[in-house]
């Protein structure tokens, strides 16, 4: 297990895109860790419809606008960060390379970009945050959290992540079970001996099912949070919780009323619900009706898809606060690490600068939704 910062690698000088580090990862990646890294749930309709939704917007370029003193400052949860991106929380990360999630949260720190840890992380939760914590310009550090079947498990877990320095728990609310994944079961997907759900350790397992019910509803859905266990969380915890894995507007209300500090407006990168509509389709209704309650503050982050600079701008454009990137993330990282991952983020920020410059945006509060019409 890694315990030291990550050694830098190479990026191939033919890489210059997502999509490069796309396919440079089919190939680094075995057929076990493709299966699961790149995989949505069954036909994959929703994992496509999330691309197809961020292409469809067009752009309508201004020019000649004044673009001096542009930057790509956002605010988020009470403070100003360089630029929007922020790495998604990913299970299993030492599958694409053995630093695993140090490796990712090592160069979203020193990109200025914020990372999430996911409960499901295969190293130590306390050591990204101990490599990061420190470091000059770095974005934020959460903690994604699924609240597990023992609740006092998870309450222990809470304040473990406290104490490590995490600055706010992600709550994921779309995932009760995992979506049917086809990918997965073809590959008979499986995880290599040393890679595990560490910080799980000590969890015990769901109690015994009750025998006439189906497995699922006789097992962990018994134990499936509701909003009810929002309140309790909130009751444990001094850290804002975001709820991550909403797409109803009527569910972003209701998390906006429960005093959730934010919405990750997200169908698990396609993962969970194959016929889920896209995200960006979902994110200007859930802004829209957040306005129309006068919880237009809420700050509204979206992920599923964002693979290109102007994806960012087009999110920031219907509202979003900031963006998740998940994929291409395991792809830097299974093809140079830590520098892989950087190299992705600097690709992704640099093109938002690039698309901001040529559609007149001085700065992300330019991007609107007249973006869209001419
Ligand atoms: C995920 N995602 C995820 N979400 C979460 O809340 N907890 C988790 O442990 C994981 N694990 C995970 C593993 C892998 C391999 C993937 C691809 C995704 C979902 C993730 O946070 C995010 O919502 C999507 O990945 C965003 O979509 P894109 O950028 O991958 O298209
Ligand atoms: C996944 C789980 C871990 O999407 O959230 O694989």
């Amino acid at each position: 297990m890694t315990s030291s910062l990550p050694a830098l690698q190479a990026i191939a000088p033919e890489i210059v895109c997502l999509a490069d580090h796309e396919r440079r990862a089919t190939e680094v990646l075995d057929a076990n860790a493709w299966a699961y890294f790149s995989g949505g749930a069954a036909d994959e309709r929703c994992l496509l419809a999330n691309r197809s939704a961020w292409d469809a917007l067009p752009l309508w370029p201004r020019v000649l606008r004044p673009l001096a003193q542009g930057h790509t400052r956002i605010q988020l949860l009470g403070r100003e960060y360089a630029h929007p991106l922020l790495v998604a929380p990913m299970a299993f990360q030492r599958l694409a390379h053995a630093d695993g999630e140090l490796a990712s949260a090592y160069a979203a720190a020193a990109l200025g970009a914020g990372f999430t840890l996911s409960t499901q992380s295969s190293l130590p939760l306390e050591l990204p945050a101990q490599a990061v914590l420190g470091t000059m310009g770095r974005g934020p550090l959460w903690f994604q959290l699924y609240l597990q079947h023992d609740r006092g498990f998870t309450r222990e877990l809470v304040q473990r992540v406290e104490r490590a320095g995490y600055e706010a728990l992600v709550l994921t609310v779309d995932a009760p079970v995992s979506g049917v994944r086809d990918r997965e079961r073809r590959a008979g997907f499986h995880l290599p001996a040393g890679i595990s759900a560490v910080n799980l350790q000590g969890l015990g397992p769901v109690p015994a099912a009750a025998p006439a019910d189906g497995a699922l509803c006789a097992g962990v859905l018994r134990h499936a949070p509701t909003w009810e266990d929002l309140a309790w969380l909130l009751e444990q915890t001094r850290l804002p919780v975001l709820l991550k894995g909403i797409l109803h507007p009527r569910d972003a209300l209701q998390a906006a009323r429960l005093q959730a500090a934010g919405i990750i407006v997200s169908n698990h990168g396609g993962r969970t619900l194959d016929s889920a509509p896209a995200t960006a389709l979902a994110l200007p209704r859930i802004v829209q009706a957040l306005q129309n309650a006068a919880a237009g503050a809420l700050p509204v982050i979206v992920d599923g898809g964002i693979r290109r600079g102007t994806d960012v701008l087009k999110a920031m454009a219907l509202g979003a606060s900031a963006v998740m990137i998940g994929r291409p993330i395991v792809w830097g990282l299974a093809n140079a690490g830590a520098a892989g991952v950087a190299h992705v983020l600097r690709l992704l920020r640099d093109e938002l600068e690039i698309a901001m410059a040529v559609t007149g945006c001085a700065t992300l509060a330019d991007a609107t939704s007249a973006l869209f019409d001419d």
